[in-house]
């Protein structure tokens, strides 16, 4: 049980409010930033198709997401023309061969094939921008789920805002590294969205719920359904008017006093609640499904220990971003300072 949180003051919600739009500008990339990228990315495609004719490279993930940082990776998506999937592919040798390719990249240091992951991917180091980055085969259901993203971002401003302070939230915390035993961007991200669903009002619809036509359309990638609704200026729904600031606060206080995670999925596929026992996933605490690969955890690979670490960071963060203290100054902004 959590001690009730002393009264929430006007004048601590709009500095949380400012705080939260200044941690936006402060981090989103500027249009040259994006452009760096594509640039990149134009140059790997003909370098890497001077081995590989056919070879078309694209980005997904924050490059392209909405949610990027200026130091985030560049996740690149290889295929080749004609080829439709993976199927009958050596994607492991592909990949040993892209790695001897690109060493004699002049531009490009560190070449590490990664073979054994669920996803085998060669990963880089561009070193003029100082950027990471890694390129998988035919990572189709990414690049859905990039575009999936990216809609809800242009949906409404204050997505963008709240994805980037519980990303800043995460990498502050050391609670935001899969690689480490964490929980990826993505997985955050999810977080946030359903969150935003489950709002009253809401601040985001359920876009793989609405449709046109009678039934839900199918489009299948993968074996899985990647249908959703994008045409994003038809959409209406209730009226949500909160501050990110508050709807900030709403997030820290949603996780640790509302949501249960032992009985309920984050799920942001589908507004009716989502069992963890209809999902078969209750050994685990922090459960996150993929919006299309419904088999996906993202929670999965989450230890007791790092569950608790999380949990208890989120608490944290409720104490301290839902306490109104009179010592920030009116003209205080920035973010750094909180943490
Ligand atoms: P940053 O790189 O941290 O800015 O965010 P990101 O959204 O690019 O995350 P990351 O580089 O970890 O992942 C890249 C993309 O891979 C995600 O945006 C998803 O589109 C896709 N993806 C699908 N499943 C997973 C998963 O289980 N873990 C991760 N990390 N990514 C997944
Ligand atoms: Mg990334």
């Amino acid at each position: 049980q959590l001690a009730p949180l002393p009264p929430m003051t006007p004048a601590f919600l709009k500095t949380l409010n400012s705080v939260c739009q200044q941690c936006y500008r402060d981090f989103a990339p500027d249009e040259v930033e994006l452009g760096v990228r594509e640039h990149i990315l134009l140059d790997l495609e003909s370098f890497v198709k001077r081995q590989f004719t056919g070879a078309r490279l694209r980005l997904f993930g924050s490059s392209k997401n909405g949610f990027g940082f200026k130091q985030s990776d560049l996740d690149i998506c290889m295929v080749l023309d004609g080829q439709e999937t993976a199927e009958g592919l050596d994607c492991i040798s592909i990949i040993e061969s892209l790695a001897r390719l690109l060493r004699k990249h002049p531009g490009l240091r560190n070449i590490l094939p990664i073979t054994t992951a669920k996803v085998p991917i060669v990963k880089f180091y561009h070193a003029r921008t100082g950027l990471e980055g890694d390129i998988s085969l035919y990572n189709t259901l990414a690049l859905h789920n990039t575009r999936l993203l990216a809609s809800y971002a242009a949906i409404d401003p204050r997505v963008k805002m709240l994805c980037y302070v519980t990303k800043v939230f995460a990498k502050l915390c050391d609670i935001g590294d899969a690689s480490r035993g964490s929980l990826s961007s993505y997985g955050f991200t999810l977080m946030v969205l359903f969150y935003l669903q489950q709002r009253n009002p809401p601040v985001i619809p359920v876009l793989q719920e609405i449709y046109d036509q009678e039934e839900k359309p199918e489009v299948l990638v993968d074996g899985w359904n990647v249908y959703f609704y994008d045409d994003l200026d038809k959409l209406r729904w209730p009226r949500n008017v909160e501050s990110v600031g508050a709807l900030w606060l709403g997030l820290l206080q949603f996780y640790t006093e509302t949501f249960d995670f032992r009985e309920h999925v984050i799920s942001i596929r589908q507004s009716a609640a989502l069992t963890t026992f209809n999902k078969q996933w209750t050994s685990k605490y922090i459960v996150i499904e993929d919006p299309f690969d419904l088999n996906h955890n993202l929670g999965a690979g989450l230890s007791r220990r790092m569950t608790n670490f999380i949990m208890k960071a989120f608490i944290n963060g409720r104490r301290v971003f839902g306490t109104a203290v009179k010592a920030y100054p009116p003209e205080y902004t920035s973010h750094m300072e909180f943490f």
